[in-house]
């Protein structure tokens, strides 16, 4: 027991029915059932273009996966600069063709004089906006250290020959697609704030259109300095001192010490089985392994394929699953340099059998009901990328300067250093019970301490059969990742989905509080939601921006021969999956 359950009243005052409204803006494509993209040999697929067409061209000058999205993960930085980044963190889960699995983490760190109640007025409030905006929201960035450590274990090329393509869309400029610019356009007012933000997103007072050219001569000339004298420039030169400069100047944390201790580390995944398909994701840090996994084992022993897709049925034992999901993850999970995760229990199948337990096979069971502290519970903006390699090598990353509605970070450049900083600070618990941008509300494992990476649901994951590589999938979406993640993995497995459709049919999700099924329109029918408001569930239909935009493969054989199939989610309309 953690004393957790008297702060239940507390819990339950945030809103109950839908997100907060800014994420409601998004209204993508609707689903045209286009089939995959299909190569032979590799594939590259990410929410940008352009950045997919450098991965796929790496692929064929002989790079392997992990080269590939070292280039992918610049060339983002340039060609989607509200998620792509060198200002934030991320997470890489790598599948090496000798069957071993591998996890990179750098995800971001507080600063070393960052403190628990730092985003509290006086009275024990939270300061709104204060971990979301400007320099005071941002934790110490990790991708050029994580790319780096990537590179130099497991990749063949030169760090100068993968960012060359960044460097070049960055100096040259590239024309804007319809795609590119949505995020612009619901920014513009941040923008406008930061001189050196408008002088880049900006022209004449007005947001970059569709068919204007994206030139970044500062962002150029950063990478340049980073490709010539690698990461120490970053963490202990001129662009740390810059950073820092800024920060200092501005009311923010950053010093050089924070910069120069930051570490990306390499760990083990977390792993589970789900009807004979291994799952390989992101452990803590994020909670993206273990919650998929948490849900994946409770799901395991429903006939979620007779069920059928988004039924009645499948749908509520989904969102049961889920809901017990979330309170262990909001609860019990934070970073293991600093709290002790209880994974055994959470990746547990007798864990999964005591929920399973719980479960009312044809009602609704109230959050109030599913709570920290009572039995089996004791105790935009981020991007996603895929690679696969001739060789069957994988790289899933997801990375993230998080944002306040729809990317860019703590909307913040330090000069003219040229990236957008993260306010990933907002990804911790800054008052025990009160939501965060995704109306997560979080126990005292995610709290704020000097050097301790926030909790993450970046769910970078990988799928393999009998050791073989099956499938890789990930996605943006805050709180959303899990459960986007899921279906992606459910729709394939289960319902025997091709990639194309796993990931383009609309989601649903339930993370606990708010209690309520968030659906995208289309993804529950008229007499389903019927059924399901009759056995006790609130269901808010909504374009939503935290349906992220699952950058998916699929590897398999044809007629005896090796086939891989990309998938561009439809709602990501700048992107595209790029085979060889
Ligand atoms: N910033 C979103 C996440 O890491 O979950």
């Amino acid at each position: 027991m953690r004393g957790f359950g008297s702060l239940l009243g507390l819990f339950l005052l945030v809103p109950t029915l839908a997100f907060a409204q800014e994420w409601a803006h998004f209204a993508p494509p609707p689903m045209k059932n286009e089939p995959p993209v299909e190569a032979a040999n590799g594939m590259a697929v990410s929410a940008q273009h352009l950045a997919s067409e450098v991965g796929a061209q790496i692929l064929k000058q002989g790079g392997n996966a992990i080269d590939a999205a070292v280039a992918i993960g610049y060339a983002l930085a340039v060609t989607y600069p509200s998620a792509g980044n060198i200002g934030g963190g991320g997470l890489a889960t790598i599948h090496l063709a000798n069957g071993r699995d591998t996890f990179i983490n750098f995800r971001e760190k507080a600063p070393l004089a960052a403190s628990a109640n730092m985003y509290l007025d006086a009275k024990g409030n939270v300061v709104p906006m204060a971990s979301l905006y400007g320099y005071k929201a941002v934790a110490v960035p990790g991708t050029v250290a994580g790319l780096e450590m990537m590179l130099t274990k497991y990749g063949t090329m030169t760090r100068a020959r993968l960012m060359a393509p960044a460097i070049r869309l960055a100096e040259e400029g590239f024309v804007l697609m319809p795609g590119d610019v949505a995020f612009f356009k619901a920014n513009d007012e941040y923008f406008r704030k930061e001189p050196n933000v408008a002088a880049i997103f900006l022209k004449s007072g007005k947001p970059l259109a569709a068919g204007d050219r994206l030139v970044q001569k500062d962002l150029a000339a950063t990478l340049k300095q980073i490709s010539a004298k690698g990461p120490d420039v970053f963490y202990k030169g001129d662009i740390a001192a810059r950073v820092v400069a800024a920060s200092k100047a501005r009311g923010g944390l950053l010093t050089m010490k924070d910069f120069a201790s930051y570490t990306a580390e390499e760990m083990p995944t977390v792993n589970c089985d789900y009807r004979g398909y291994r799952i390989v994701s992101a452990p803590p840090p994020s909670s993206g392994g273990p919650i998929i996994c948490e849900i994946a084992n409770i799901l395991s022993a429903y006939p979620m394929d007779r069920m059928g897709h988004h039924s009645a049925k499948s749908i509520h034992f989904m969102v049961e699953a889920m809901r017990h999901a979330y309170v262990d993850r909001n609860f019990g999970l934070g970073d293991p340099n600093f709290v002790k995760n209880p994974l055994d229990k959470i990746l547990s199948p007798a864990h999964a059998t005591a929920i399973r337990a719980k479960i009312d096979p044809v009602k609704a069971t109230p959050s109030s009901g599913v709570k920290p502290g009572v039995p089996p519970h004791e105790d935009a903006q981020t991007t996603h990328y895929s690679v696969v390699d001739k060789d069957g090598n994988a790289v899933s990353i997801t990375y993230t300067i998080n944002g306040i509605s729809s990317g860019f970070g703590a909307q913040v450049i330090a000069g003219n250093t040229g990236f957008f900083l993260n306010n990933e600070m907002d990804d911790f618990t800054s008052k025990v019970g009160a939501p965060n941008l995704y109306g997560l509300v979080q126990g005292a494992s995610n709290s704020i301490q000097p050097g301790k990476r926030p909790l993450s649901s970046m769910s970078p994951t990988v799928v393999t059969k009998d050791g073989k590589l099956f499938m890789v999938t990930g996605s943006p979406g805050g709180s959303f990742i899990i459960t986007t993640v899921l279906e992606s993995i459910l729709n394939v497995v289960d319902h025997k989905m091709n990639v194309k459709q796993a990931v383009d049919m609309p989601r649903l999700h339930h993370q606990w509080l708010p209690d309520v099924i968030t659906a995208e329109p289309g993804a529950i029918k008229p007499e389903v939601k019927e059924e399901l408001e009759a056995a006790g569930y609130k269901i808010s239909e909504e374009n939503n921006l935290l349906f992220g935009f699952d950058e998916a493969i699929v590897v398999g054989t044809r007629n005896g021969k090796r086939v891989v199939w990309g998938a561009n989610d439809r709602r990501a309309t700048a992107g595209s999956a790029v085979g060889y």
